[in-house]
C-alpha cells in the first residue's frame, strides 16, 4: 500500500523527472533512458513514464537512475525501436498502432469501433490472447512490461465533419502504415499520409496535411486543434501504449533488479490507467476553454460511421486473426469497466 501511495504521491511531485532537470541522477547511478514522442505533463502516458521513473529511482536509489525524454526531444518512436536495439535507450512506450513490423496482429487496435471506449479495450488487454501478442513483440526482442492507457482516437479536419464523406479529397496525417487505418480513410475517401508525432503541427498549419485523427490529450497538449476548424467527437478507435524494453537491457540485471523493473511497470499501469479517461477528459475541456469547436454527433450520426466501417472488421479479419478478434468483440460485448 505504502508503494501505491508513493506512486501517486511521485506524480505529484513528478516534474522534477523533466530530462533537463539537474536534480535528477547521482554520478555513481547507471543512468537509464526513457523516451515518449508526447507531453510529460498533462499526458496519461508521459505522466505514467515520470510516475515510472520516480518510483524506480526511489527503490533502485544508488544503483539505477531513469531520466525520461518527453516531446520526441530525444527519439521519434521509429528511432526509438532501433535505439532500444542499439542499447542507446532503455525505455519507451510506442502507440500499439506503430508494432505493425513486429506483429500484425496488433492492427487489431486499429479496428474501428472495436471498442466502445478506454476501459473497455483495456479489459481485453488483460486477456490471455493478448498476454500471447505480448510473447510475439517481446520474441521480436522488445519485453513488454506493461500496458499504457492513453484514450479514444478523434477526427479533425479544415472542414467540419459530421459525416463520414464530409473530409472527402483531403489528406490526413497517420502515425503508422497501418492498412487498416488506410483502409479507413479510403471509406471516407481520404489520403493518408504517415508522418512522425512531433511532424504533425507544422503539417496541419501549413496545410501539407488538413486533417488528422488523435486523442483529446495528444490533440490538446500539440494544439493541433488550433489549426483545425474542428474536432468530430468520433472515438472511432483505441490508442494504448505497449511500455517496452529491450531483451539486452533485461538480460544485464540480476533476477531481483528485474523483478522491481517488471513488477514496477505493471504497477505503473494500474495506477497511472485509472486516470487516464479523466486526462482525456480535462485535456477535451482545456481544447474548449481555448475556443476550440468540438462537434458532438447525434446517435443517428454515429450510426452513420459505424455503418461505414462495418466492412473493415470483416476484411481484416484473416490477416489479424478471426479468433482474436472475435475474443475482442466478446469481451468488447461483455465488458462492465465500471464495476
Ligand atoms: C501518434 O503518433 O499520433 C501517437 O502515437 C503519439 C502518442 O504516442 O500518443
Amino acid at each position: 500500500m505504502k508503494f501505491l501511495s508513493t506512486l501517486v504521491a511521485a506524480t505529484l511531485v513528478a516534474p522534477f523527472m523533466a530530462a533537463a532537470d539537474p536534480t535528477g541522477c547521482d554520478g555513481n547511478e547507471e543512468v537509464l533512458k526513457f523516451s515518449v514522442v508526447t507531453s510529460l505533463k498533462g499526458h496519461p502516458k508521459g505522466e505514467a513514464a515520470m510516475t515510472y521513473a520516480a518510483a524506480i529511482n526511489e527503490q533502485l536509489n544508488g544503483s539505477y537512475c531513469i531520466e525520461v525524454y518527453g516531446n520526441s526531444e530525444l527519439y521519434d518512436d521509429a528511432e526509438g525501436f532501433v535505439a532500444l536495439e542499439q542499447g542507446d535507450l532503455h525505455f519507451a512506450a510506442p502507440s500499439l498502432a506503430k508494432f505493425g513490423d513486429y506483429t500484425q496482429k496488433m492492427d487489431l487496435f486499429n479496428l474501428p469501433f472495436l471498442f466502445d471506449g478506454p476501459l473497455h479495450a483495456l479489459e481485453f488487454l488483460q486477456s490471455d490472447e493478448v498476454e500471447q501478442l505480448s510473447d510475439e513483440v517481446t520474441n521480436a526482442g522488445f519485453p513488454v512490461l506493461s500496458y499504457w492507457s492513453n484514450g479514444m482516437r478523434q477526427f479533425s479536419a479544415t472542414v467540419p465533419m459530421r459525416r463520414p464523406g464530409d473530409a472527402e479529397g483531403l489528406t490526413f496525417r497517420v502515425s503508422s502504415s497501418s492498412p487498416i487505418t488506410a483502409a479507413v480513410l479510403d471509406t471516407m475517401g481520404i489520403t493518408p499520409k504517415k508522418l512522425s508525432f512531433s511532424k504533425v503541427y507544422d503539417a496541419l498549419a501549413s496545410g501539407e496535411v488538413q486533417g488528422q485523427e488523435n486523442t483529446w490529450a495528444n490533440i490538446a497538449t500539440k494544439e493541433f486543434y488550433r489549426v483545425q476548424a474542428a474536432v468530430t467527437e468520433s472515438n472511432h478507435t483505441y490508442l494504448g501504449y505497449a511500455m517496452i524494453t529491450s531483451q539486452r537491457f533485461l538480460d544485464s540485471l540480476d533476477p531481483e533488479t528485474r523483478a522491481v523493473f517488471v513488477d514496477t511497470a505493471k504497477l505503473v499501469a494500474h495506477e497511472r490507467n485509472r486516470f487516464a479517461f479523466e486526462l482525456n477528459q480535462q485535456q477535451r475541456q482545456n481544447i474548449l476553454d481555448d475556443d476550440g469547436i468540438i462537434l458532438r454527433l447525434t446517435p443517428t450520426e454515429m450510426q452513420e460511421w459505424r455503418d461505414a466501417f462495418a466492412p473493415i472488421l470483416e476484411r481484416f479479419k484473416p490477416s489479424i486473426g478471426a479468433e482474436l478478434v472475435e475474443t475482442a468483440v466478446r469481451i468488447n460485448a461483455e465488458a462492465d469497466p465500471f464495476n
